[in-house]
């Protein structure tokens, strides 16, 4: 794994938009991520298409996670959510932006269908923010490091993190869809970003833990090509960090993140 320290939030979303560019202008498939972690990300992204033709015509993306029982046209299904804080602002056709079936009649066949989508195709970089008990995209503490696509049933704790979206708790739904930690890892690069203090334990846990279903994002550690982005407040648990500041201090020449 690669731990990559930045100043802030700023610079962490810069790095980000920095390595997504180059996915962006290989036509790569991408896969996003939801929530408040990629948000400043896909605004500078959307700054140099705008200002500088950054151009994802070539690109599609698969997103991580879904709600279960809200329509794409819900204003927090995920589905939208990437519409209207990326998708939409930049020339990626509508129709290749996949997401897991947030209503379908039979939400186990929709987490198949999903997994088999996804693993028809060869993701490029997958963007991944972490929940405060370590989860990634939707998958909460014991998931399955092996895991695929399927139903999940949420954490409270994740359930309270996430109200806020909402206009109270009660409509947050219970259920999810979401790739697993094992579609996650098909991806050829993933990209971890956090920020604030309120990340640092699920980071600590993440770089510096044991390999555990307990945080599901330690399973980034399996990764031949995890790159985890954070700002100093979120790396301020780790023990480790002179060294991950010298290493990228000493990034070999031509070596890309
Ligand atoms: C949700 C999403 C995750 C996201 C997490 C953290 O639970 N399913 O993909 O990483 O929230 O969100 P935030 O970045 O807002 O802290």
């Amino acid at each position: 794994m690669e731990i990559v320290i930045r100043k802030d939030a700023q610079a962490v979303a810069k790095q980000a938009a920095d390595i997504i560019e180059k996915y962006a202008r290989e036509g790569a498939v991408l896969g996003l991520a939801t929530g408040s972690s990629p948000i400043a990300t896909y605004q500078e992204l959307i700054r140099r298409h705008r200002e500088e033709g950054l151009s994802f015509k070539d690109c599609s993306v698969f997103m991580l996670d879904e709600y279960v029982g809200l329509e794409p046209t819900h204003e927090q299904s995920y589905a939208r959510t990437i519409r209207r804080e990326f998708a939409d602002h930049v020339d990626i056709e509508d129709s290749r932006v996949y997401s897991p079936a947030g209503v379908s009649e039979d939400p186990l066949q929709a987490a198949r269908d999903y997994e088999r989508k996804l693993a028809a195709h060869h993701v490029g970089i997958q963007l991944l923010g972490i929940g405060t008990n370590g989860h990634i995209g939707f998958n909460e503490p014991t998931s399955s490091l092996n895991s695929l696509t399927r139903l999940k049933t949420l954490h409270p704790q994740t359930i309270k993190d996430n109200a806020r979206f909402f206009d109270t708790a009660e409509e947050v739904p219970t259920h999810v869809l979401t790739q697993g930690l094992a579609s996650i890892r098909r991806a050829g690069h993933l990209l971890l970003v956090a920020t604030g203090e309120g990340k640092a334990e699920a980071i600590r846990q993440t770089v510096e833990g044991p390999l555990s279903g307990m945080c599901p994002a330690s399973c980034l550690q399996l990764h031949p090509h995890a790159t985890i982005l954070i700002d100093e407040d979120a790396a301020s648990k780790l023990t480790f960090t002179e060294y991950y500041r010298y290493a990228d201090d000493h990034k070999p020449e031509n070596q890309d993140y």
